[in-house]
C-alpha cells in the first residue's frame, strides 16, 4: 500500500482532484468510481472548479457511485444521487448518461444489483476507484460482519453507520433508511487502482488498522491490503497513528 500524506484536508483534496484531471488527460474515456461522505466534498470543490476552468474534461468519462440507500429514489434530497448531483455532477461537464448509480428505489433489489454489475463490465471495468473509509472500517456499505459479500448486494446498515449518516436526514438518525445497495468487495478490488481518501483524527485507528491489522470481514477495508494498485491518501489527522507506530 502507497501512503501520502498532506498537511491538510484541503491538500489532499486538491492534489487528489489534479490526479484525477491528470487520468482523464491520459484517458479521457476514464471510468471512475466514486464514493459520498463527508471527506470527498472538498475534493468535489476542487474537481467543479477544475473542470469549470476546463483543467478537467469529463466530457467522455464515466461514473459509477459505490452505494445508495435502499428505498430511495435519486431525486430524494436524501439520497447519494441527489447528493452527487449538488456536490459534483450539476458543477462538471459530465453527461448525464454516463452516470451511474444504484437505483435504490428498485422494486427487484437483486436484479437492480446485477443490472449495475452488468453495466460496470460493459462500461470495461472500473479504472479508478475513490473510496472513503466508514468510522468502522466500512468502504461503500460493506459493513463490518462475519462474512463479506463479493458483488453488488443489498445490505443492512449498523446502527453506528446510520448515525454517521444522520446530516443527510436533517440530523435524524432514525430517519436514515436500515437498508442500502451497495457494491460488493470484489466489485472494489476488480478497480484497476483504487484511492482511499481518509481526513481527520477519528479515522486515525481505522487507518492504521486498514494498513497495519490482519486482513478481516471484521475491518472490510483492510482487504484492500490485497490490492496491487492502491494508494492511501491522508491529512496529518488520518495519519496520526500509523506515524506512532511505524516510528523507529
Ligand atoms: C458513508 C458511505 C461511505 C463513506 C463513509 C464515510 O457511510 N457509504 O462510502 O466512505 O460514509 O463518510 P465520511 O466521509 O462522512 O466520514
Amino acid at each position: 500500500m502507497r501512503i501520502k500524506i498532506f498537511s491538510t484536508p484541503h491538500a489532499a483534496a486538491r492534489s487528489l482532484a489534479h490526479e484525477v484531471a491528470r487520468a482523464l488527460e491520459d484517458n479521457p474515456r476514464l471510468v471512475l468510481g466514486l464514493p459520498t461522505g463527508r471527506t470527498p466534498v472538498p475534493l468535489y470543490r476542487e474537481l467543479a472548479a477544475l473542470s469549470q476552468a476546463r483543467r478537467a474534461d469529463f466530457s467522455r468519462a464515466a461514473t459509477f457511485n459505490l452505494d445508495e440507500f435502499a428505498g430511495l429514489t435519486g431525486d430524494d434530497p436524501g439520497s447519494y444521487r441527489a447528493f452527487m448531483q449538488r456536490h459534483l455532477f450539476d458543477h462538471i461537464n459530465l453527461p448525464a448518461r454516463r452516470i451511474h448509480f444504484l437505483n435504490g428505489a428498485a422494486r427487484d433489489e437483486g436484479a437492480e444489483c446485477a443490472r449495475y454489475e452488468r453495466a460496470i463490465a460493459r462500461a470495461g471495468g472500473i479504472d479508478l476507484v475513490i473510496l472513503g473509509l466508514g468510522a468502522n472500517g466500512h468502504i461503500g456499505f460493506n459493513e463490518p460482519a462475519d462474512a463479506l459479500v463479493a458483488a453488488t448486494h443489498r445490505t443492512s446498515l449498523s446502527a453506528a453507520t446510520r448515525r454517521a449518516n444522520r446530516a443527510f436526514f436533517d440530523h435524524r438518525a432514525r430517519a436514515v433508511p436500515r437498508h442500502a445497495l451497495s457494491m460488493g468487495m470484489a466489485t472494489i478490488l476488480h478497480a484497476r487502482r483504487i484511492v482511499l481518501l481518509a481526513t481527520g483524527r477519528a479515522k486515525a485507528h481505522c487507518v492504521d488498522r486498514t494498513v497495519n491489522g490482519p486482513l478481516t470481514p471484521r475491518l472490510p477495508a483492510s482487504f484492500l491490503q490485497l490490492h496491487r494498485d492502491v494508494e492511501i491518501w491522508l491529512d496529518r489527522g488520518a495519519s496520526s497513528v500509523l506515524d506512532r507506530v511505524n516510528r523507529p
